[in-house]
Order: C-alpha cells, then sequence, then structure tokens
C-alpha cells in the first residue's frame, strides 16, 4: 500500500470520508434508531420539507452573517444556484440555499478571534419542537461540539471551503442523511465523493469539501461533530495550510475557486502557516 503524501511534503493526508462501516457499528445503530423521529420532528405540521425548511422555526440562512457585521460578499459566494447548462449563478439571494437549524455550537479560533457558543436549554421553545435532536445533544454532550440540521436546497452547491470551528482538528463531523431525493446528491472532501444515499458517513472538515444537490428536490441531514476520542479513531493532528495549498482537484464537477474564494483560501493558509 502507498502512503498518501502532500507533494513535496512528509505529511500524509488525513482520511477525508470515514463510510458507514467504517464508524462504530453502535453509533450507527444509535442514530438509525433515531432517525425517523428527527424526519418526524422536523417535519410537523408542514405538508412537505420545501414548506418545512423556509419556515422561520426550521431554516435559518447558515452563511448570512451580515448580523454580526459579515458583508454578505464574504459568504454568499459559496453557495451558487446550477443554472440548465450547468454554470452556477451566484448572488446575495441565492445565500439561502444552505439552511440550518442548530442546537450546540461551540467555536472557540482563537487565530480568527472567533469565539462563539450556543446551546439549546432543555427547556426552551426549540427543544420542544426537536424533542430527538434535543435528546442526541444531550447524550452526546460532552463528545459533541456541533449539532444542526442542515438543509441544501434544490440544485445547489456549498462550494468547497473548510470548517474554521475544527483547526484543532479534535472532531469528525458526521451526516445523519434524512430525506435525500433521488439523483445527484453528494459530499466532497478533498477530491473524495461520498452520496447521500450511501447511509451515515463522516468527513474530516479540515480538508477542502463540498456539498452538491443536482435535483428538483430539498436535501435534509443532520449533523453532529463527535470527538475523534468518542469515536475511538486515530487523531488526524491540526490544520494544515498545505490541505488548502495542495488539495486535490475535485475533477468530476467544476468546483468554481476563484476570485473571492482563493483569496478566503489564501487568507486562511496564511494565518495557520509556521512563521
Ligand atoms: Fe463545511
Amino acid at each position: 500500500m502507498t502512503i498518501d503524501k502532500i507533494p513535496g511534503t512528509d505529511i500524509v493526508w488525513p482520511k477525508p470520508i470515514y463510510r458507514q462501516h467504517e464508524l462504530p457499528q453502535d453509533l450507527i445503530k444509535y442514530f438509525l434508531d433515531r432517525k425517523q423521529g428527527l424526519i418526524d420532528d422536523f417535519l410537523r405540521g408542514f405538508s412537505s420539507l420545501e414548506a418545512a425548511a423556509n419556515h422561520e422555526t426550521r431554516g435559518t440562512a447558515t452563511l448570512d452573517r451580515r448580523e454580526i457585521g459579515m458583508p454578505i460578499d464574504d459568504t454568499a459566494p459559496f453557495v451558487p444556484t446550477v443554472l440548465d447548462d450547468g454554470s452556477f449563478k451566484f448572488g446575495e439571494e441565492h445565500v439561502s440555499n444552505w439552511l440550518t437549524t442548530g442546537f450546540k455550537n461551540i467555536c472557540d479560533n482563537e487565530k480568527e478571534g472567533l469565539v462563539h457558543y450556543r446551546l439549546e436549554p432543555r427547556d426552551s421553545e426549540k427543544a420542544k419542537t426537536f424533542p430527538t435532536a434535543m435528546d442526541i445533544t444531550y447524550d452526546l454532550l460532552d463528545h459533541c461540539v456541533m449539532s444542526t440540521y442542515s438543509v441544501i436546497k434544490p440544485n445547489a452547491v456549498l462550494l468547497r471551503h473548510s470548517g474554521p470551528e475544527n483547526r484543532n482538528g479534535d472532531y469528525l463531523r458526521i451526516h445523519v442523511p434524512l430525506i435525500v431525493p433521488e439523483g445527484d446528491v453528494f459530499l466532497e472532501a478533498n477530491g473524495e465523493e461520498v452520496q447521500f444515499s450511501e447511509g451515515i458517513f463522516g468527513f474530516n472538515n479540515q480538508l477542502l469539501h463540498s456539498s452538491h444537490n443536482y435535483t428538483d428536490k430539498y436535501r435534509l441531514v443532520f449533523i453532529i461533530d463527535l470527538s475523534w476520542d468518542f469515536l475511538k479513531l486515530p487523531h488526524p493532528g491540526k490544520f494544515r495550510p498545505e490541505y488548502h495549498d495542495f488539495a486535490k482537484p475535485f475533477t468530476r464537477k467544476e468546483v468554481y475557486v476563484s476570485g473571492r474564494l482563493s483569496e478566503y483560501y489564501r487568507a486562511i493558509s496564511d494565518l495557520y502557516r509556521e512563521k
């Protein structure tokens, strides 16, 4: 077996994707037992996933961070709509292509000066609306920094980025697919892809990754970040700027990296480069 190293370095690429059979099977069973509950909670009172996702109690345009003073131009380019000819259409109006409803979120990133903490209280209105997600979050509270529902709208892409909240690499991002339309709906991490229809998977969000929905329907997943220790998997180490500099190309679909996005990668890489 050849060891997959970053070109010109002795750094071994971390494994991008852990598929269902590579994760602890008791945990898989735990999530599968709660899958229908997660779906029922999200859809309760609505006639469709589209109606639920667009309701104020469910979907928040996660990349719209204007309320904390972040210009929309910084984040809107990440979520284009895909046109019939396969090209991407960018703009502020597409920022709601990715919607989330979160339960726990700790982001403590000294280099970006970004400290964010939220844990939904047990007795909140949201807790009553989403009892299954709350139970999961509190069951796994000591091993988890983030849990959320995540919606991608039809014909939308969340373009390549890496997770600012996981520069220390302490967590694997687990995806529990809940409602996945038939067709081409997948996640890509450092050039490797996994269809959401394949089942539960985890991916290393220190690496560049993108999420794609090339169907005319909504996609719903539950996401939870769990520690490597808890998963009993080998810790990949801290983020390295080489993960951006030498990222493997994603060849199946053209993933737009230019202009503001390439500036973003360079800025993040430089921040973590050892001086
Ligand atoms: Fe991400």
